[in-house]
C-alpha cells in the first residue's frame, strides 16, 4: 500500500527535475559569445613603464588581459580564437557595465573607457560593433548571435520589442513542447508498468489456485471421495 502510493510522488520530483534542466538549457542557448575582433589604443595612461597591460572587464566578472596590445596606434586583430578569447557573453537583452582598464602600479587602474556593453548594440548584419572614444581606444566587437538577439534590421524600437518577445516565445514553445512529450512519454511508460504488473498478479494469483488444485490431485482427496 505505501510502495504503491509514494511511486506517483517519485514521477513528480521526476518531472520536476526535467522542468529545471530544460529551464537551464534554454539559457544556456540564449547566451550569445563576445569576442575581440579589433583594438586600437590612442594612449597610454602609465608613464613608469611603456609597455601597458590592457585589460577588459565587466562587473562581477573575471578580466580578460589582452596580453599582445602594447603600443598605442598599432592596429590590432584577433581571430576570435585566441586563448584568453571570448571576452564575455550576453544574455536576451541584458546590458553589461564592461570597460577597457590599464594596470597601475600604483594607484587604482586607469580606465580607457566603460560604458553600458548591450547586445542591441550590435545592430549591423556583420555582427559587429565598434566601440570608439576619441583620444582613448577604437575597439571592435564580434558578436553574430547578438544581432538576432538586438534586431538588425532598423532602429525603430517596436522591431526590436517583438524579436524578444518572439526570441523568448520560441524558446518557451520549445520548452513546453518538449517537457509536455517527455511526461506524456513517461506517464505511458508508468501505465504500462502498472498494467504489466497487475497482469502478472493476477496469472500468480490464478497460478497459485491451479497449483492447489494440483496438491489435492495428488493427495487424491478429491478422486477418493468420488470413489466412495
Ligand atoms: C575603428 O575601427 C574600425 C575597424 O574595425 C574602422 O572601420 C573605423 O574607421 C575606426 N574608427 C576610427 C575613428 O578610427
Amino acid at each position: 500500500m505505501i510502495r504503491r502510493r509514494s511511486r506517483p510522488r517519485v514521477l513528480w520530483v521526476l518531472l520536476l527535475l526535467c522542468s529545471i534542466l530544460l529551464g537551464y538549457f534554454s539559457v544556456i542557448i540564449s547566451a550569445a559569445v563576445v569576442t575581440l575582433d579589433s583594438i586600437e589604443i590612442f594612449r597610454t595612461h602609465e608613464w613608469l613603464t611603456s609597455k601597458p597591460t590592457v585589460y577588459f572587464q565587466c562587473k562581477g566578472e573575471d578580466r580578460i588581459v589582452l596580453p599582445d596590445v602594447k603600443d598605442k596606434h598599432v592596429f590590432y586583430t584577433f581571430k576570435g580564437e585566441e586563448s584568453w578569447q571570448p571576452l564575455t557573453e550576453l544574455q536576451d537583452l541584458k546590458c553589461k557595465r564592461c570597460g577597457f582598464y590599464e594596470k597601475d602600479t600604483i594607484k587604482s587602474d586607469d580606465v580607457f573607457d566603460e560604458w553600458e556593453f548591450c547586445p542591441s548594440d550590435f545592430n549591423r548584419s556583420d555582427g559587429k560593433y565598434v566601440h570608439f572614444k576619441d583620444r582613448e581606444l577604437n575597439a571592435t566587437f564580434l558578436c553574430p548571435e547578438c544581432v538576432p538577439l538586438g534586431s538588425a534590421s532598423d532602429n525603430s524600437t517596436q522591431p526590436r520589442t517583438n524579436s524578444k518577445g518572439m526570441h523568448w516565445a520560441l524558446i518557451m514553445v520549445i520548452s513546453i513542447t518538449v517537457s509536455a512529450a517527455f511526461f506524456a512519454g513517461l506517464f505511458a511508460v508508468y501505465k504500462y508498468w502498472q498494467k504489466k504488473k497487475r497482469q502478472q498478479e493476477q496469472a500468480r494469483f490464478l497460478r497459485l489456485f491451479e497449483e492447489s488444485d494440483d496438491i489435492e490431485d495428488e493427495l487424491g482427496i478429491g478422486p477418493l471421495s468420488h470413489v466412495i
